[in-house]
């Protein structure tokens, strides 16, 4: 077990249903802690840079357009393998899959508008919290 951070991002569709509390309150009993945490706008440009790597996916332009729909809640969340634990606690991609209890399996209304997103490997945690946060903005 190590302390680990992940990037976490709470999605349009829960943001506009007014979900933030709720589901950070599922983060937080799950024992992640947020220890950075602010709402933003993501234009275009940066939604497409963020899903770079799904650049080549057929639901590569919905995806930036349903990004950039509403606004999002940025996070970094800390706790022990904190990658895993997230992509545990907010359950699979796609909500007709997710088990009971999860994130996704409570609030998500399609497998493009799945209430959260959540680094998948430490590496990529590095460069996504990077990507949203500069070092004096978290604090552990
Ligand atoms: P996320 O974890 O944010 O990473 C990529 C996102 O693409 C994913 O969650 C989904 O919201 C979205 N998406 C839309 N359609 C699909 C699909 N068919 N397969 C996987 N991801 C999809």
């Amino acid at each position: 077990m190590a302390l680990e951070r992940t990037l976490s991002i709470i999605k349009p569709d829960a943001t506009r249903r007014n979900l933030t509390g709720a589901i950070n309150a599922l983060l937080e009993a799950a024992g992640l802690r947020i220890i950075a945490q602010k709402r933003l706008r993501l234009s275009e440009a940066r939604a497409k840079e963020f899903y770079a790597v799904h650049k080549e996916r057929l639901f590569y332009s919905d995806l930036v357009k349903f990004m950039t729909s509403g606004p999002v809640v940025v996070q970094v969340l800390e706790g022990e393998d904190a990658v895993l634990l997230n992509r545990k606690v907010m359950g699979a991609t796609d909500p007709a899959l997710a088990v009971e209890g999860t994130i996704r399996k409570t609030f998500a209304e399609s497998i493009e508008a799945n209430s959260v997103h959540g680094s998948d490997s430490p590496d990529n945690a590095k460069i996504e919290i990077e990507f949203f946060f500069s070092q004096d903005e978290i604090v552990g």
